[in-house]
């Protein structure tokens, strides 16, 4: 219903490809995907463009973890993600990477203008460095004590207890968090983007209505503090894109994402007809809006207007910073099963219970959003089940059964139908303005009119009346109407509903302007259930395997008081991995001082067909003629270690708090020298 026809370029931010999609990032890409399918409804054009952020130093950690290279682990991740947003309905019309041709000539062609027209500097810097791991390290992978306060195991930029932000070199007893190693000085060539060259556009940019007053305010602080130079260089080893002319160094992380924005956009427009540099160039007449975390604002409204505008390019219309979800009052956590993958969600409950929850409560401001369980659970029911597929359930029986699926050819209540017709307008706007809560609300009121109405002239009561079958058809008509309308409008939040409405209606997709219009002298089909129920129980089974969901150590670090807390169980090993250590019985055929050993004792093994000698350390506990002639249980294929006084060709297993209480194991009855334990 809009005269003029919008070209639009919406991103949401790229996710990071070193972990799951959960329903904290999925706040964000049901915002911007309701907002995409709002302006597609309106028969704008609107491109929906996103990317994983594949680059940097925690990927490139991960893989190594895992023992494959970060392109197999990005490659991986990315069909996850992928397959998470499809399931949400979240419909990009391009997910690229950032590890890709386009984004590496894009980030390179505009670091070259950067650099041309003298926005960048080079300058040595001090940085800790793991001597054991050969890299240095970001904050976030040091370790030690907090300055000000003294608890242990605190970030290198800022202790979780007392809140104090600090230098990593201002931590006590540090260590990496890579190796273990204690980090040292390291000095190095940085390069920086000067951001201070671009303080007078962006002071005047930020004021100019592109971004929201209480993010323009919070830039003020920024201004305030003074623009910093930004380092956008990282030394090897590092997972990205070399600097043209300077080996060794690395676009940081963060200056080749949100080209990753343009480069997802180009590799669309390089498989169909767009024209990229129609849309990118100064002066274009297309819009570009950035959704985003209110996180990343910092990197949004300064560095990335900034980098347009040195390199030449258009910055963006507008960009909507969202607030944080929280999950019952709190921020998501593992040990209270709140932090909840996109996944775990899908596997318990409707995708679009949760993106009417979020609707419902989303604004466009940057406050916080609370997914309360409770409340998410009370208001799915009452409003979508109880509310709005009631009445289409309330209608369509007597249409299919009286009147073979067809509808009357007007409407029973033109003032009512007129009221949830002008509505639409109102609507439109709080789309428009990101304002979803305030349209949810206003068409859960012309819900409760549409069931005040079917409440008025009760169908079922009309329905044992032979003669007043027209009545009753002319009730249900409008009843269908009145749904129609709704879905209608709830069809950028409520697609997969849409659908199944649509085809239930039997008519085409509905866009925007078909809301002037009403569905008369037509034949739908038969109603099936369109939505069930939220169910409590469904909930606690999330909850609960979002407990289980996670990794075994982590589960176990956030309730240790007792030994664990200071000596963890190790890394999960799989059942593969335990299926290699093979166990066998073993008679100790003799046991002797070692001299010079305050610790161990020298055995010699019998495997039946093999003799093995051992170095264990149980001197403690026992004296060799204790041991001799005895059966123990011995790790058979464990690989020779070269000890100070011998080759020590497996392990023997004891157990027992040590010292004089070290037990090695007894086997039971039956068992020979060679046997594989059970
Ligand atoms: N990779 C960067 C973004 C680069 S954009 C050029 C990043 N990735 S992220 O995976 O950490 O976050 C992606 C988006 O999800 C961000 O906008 C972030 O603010 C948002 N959210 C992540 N956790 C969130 C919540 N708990 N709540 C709401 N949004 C959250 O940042
Ligand atoms: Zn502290």
């Amino acid at each position: 219903m809009q005269d003029k026809q919008r070209q639009i370029l919406v991103t949401s931010a790229l996710p990071y490809a070193n972990g799951s999609i959960h329903i904290g990032h999925l706040l964000e890409y049901i915002q911007t995907d309701i907002w995409v399918r709002y302006q597609k409804m309106q028969g704008h054009t609107c491109y929906y463009i996103c990317a994983d952020d594949a680059h940097g130093t925690p990927i490139m950690l991960r893989a190594q973890k895992e023992g494959i290279s970060p392109e197999t682990l990005i490659e991986r991740i990315s069909d996850e993600h992928q397959t998470d947003f499809k399931d949400f309905s979240v419909k990009f019309d391009n997910f690229h990477s950032t590890h890709s041709g386009e984004n590496q000539r894009l980030a390179n062609t505009i670091y070259e203008k950067l650099n041309e027209k003298g926005h960048i500097n080079k300058r040595t810097i001090k940085q800790a460095y793991d001597p054991e791991k050969e890299m240095f390290l970001p904050d976030r992978f040091i370790r030690g004590e907090c300055p000000k306060c003294g608890t242990s195991d605190q970030y290198g930029d800022s202790c979780e207890s007392c809140g104090a932000t600090y230098n990593p070199t201002d931590l006590k007893n540090p260590v990496s968090a890579v190796s273990g190693a204690t980090p040292i000085e390291k000095e190095s060539e940085h390069y920086f983007f000067k951001l201070s060259d671009f303080e007078e556009m962006l002071h005047k940019w930020t004021r100019a209505g592109h971004l929201q007053v209480e993010v323009t305010n919070k830039l003020d602080e920024w201004f305030e503090a003074g623009l910093q130079e930004w380092d956008i260089s990282r030394d090897k080893p590092y997972f990205g894109f070399e600097i043209p002319n300077a080996p060794g160094k690395y676009f940081y992380v963060w200056l080749d994402a949100p080209i990753g924005y343009l480069a997802s956009f180009k590799n669309l427009c390089d498989k169909t007809e767009l024209n990229f540099d129609e849309w990118c160039k100064v002066g274009s007449d297309t819009e570009m809006y950035h959704f985003i975390g209110k996180d990343i604002i910092y990197f949004h409204a300064l560095f990335w207007p900034a980098i347009l505008e040195g390199s030449g390019f258009r910055k963006p219309s507008a960009i909507y910073a969202h607030g944080f979800l929280t999950v019952d009052g709190q921020k998501m956590s593992k040990s209270r099963g709140t932090f909840i993958t996109a996944r775990t969600y899908l596997n318990h409950l409707n995708p679009e219970c949760l993106r009417y929850y979020f609707a419902a409560k989303l604004g466009a401001g940057v406050d916080d959003i609370d997914l309360n369980l409770e409340d998410f659970t009370a208001r799915v029911n009452s409003d979508l089940v109880g509310k709005v597929v009631n009445i289409a359930s309330r209608c369509s029986g007597f249409i299919k059964k009286r009147f073979a699926g067809k509808l009357s050819a007007s409407i029973h209540d033109e003032a009512l139908f007129k009221i949830i017709v002008d509505a639409n307008k109102n609507i439109a706007n709080a789309y428009e303005t990101r304002e979803y809560s305030k349209a949810m609300r206003e068409i859960m009121t012309l819900a409760d009119k549409a069931n005040q109405y079917i409440d008025d002239h009760k169908p079922w009561v009309i329905a044992k009346e032979k003669v007043r079958d027209e009545e009753l058809q002319s009730v249900c008509t409008m009843g269908i109407n009145c749904f129609r309308l709704l879905i209608l409008y709830l069809k950028p939040v409520l697609p997969v509903l849409a659908a199944k409405t649509e085809s239930f209606l039997n008519i085409a997709p509905m866009q925007w302007q078909d809301a002037a219009s009403a569905l008369t002298d037509h034949e739908i089909n038969k109603f099936k259930p369109l939505m069930t129920r939220v169910e409590k129980e469904h909930v606690d089974a999330m909850v609960e395997e979002s407990k289980e969901d996670l990794n075994v150590s982590e589960t176990r670090q956030a309730v240790l008081t007792g030994p664990l807390a200071d000596d963890p169980i190790a890394d999960e090993i799989s059942f593969e991995d335990f299926m290699k250590v093979d166990l066998r019985i073993a008679k100790i055929v003799k046991a002797e001082h070692i001299e010079g050993a305050d610790k161990l004792l020298q055995l010699t093994l019998n495997l039946g067909d093999e003799t093995r000698n051992i170095f264990a350390g149980i001197k403690s506990a026992y004296a060799p003629e204790d041991l001799e002639g005895k059966l123990t249980v011995m790790v058979a294929n464990l690989a020779p270690r070269k000890m100070r006084f011998g080759l020590s060709e497996g392990m023997v297993l004891a157990a027992g708090p040590g010292g004089k209480d070290l037990f090695i194991l007894h086997p039971g009855k039956g068992a020979e020298p060679g046997m594989k334990v059970k």
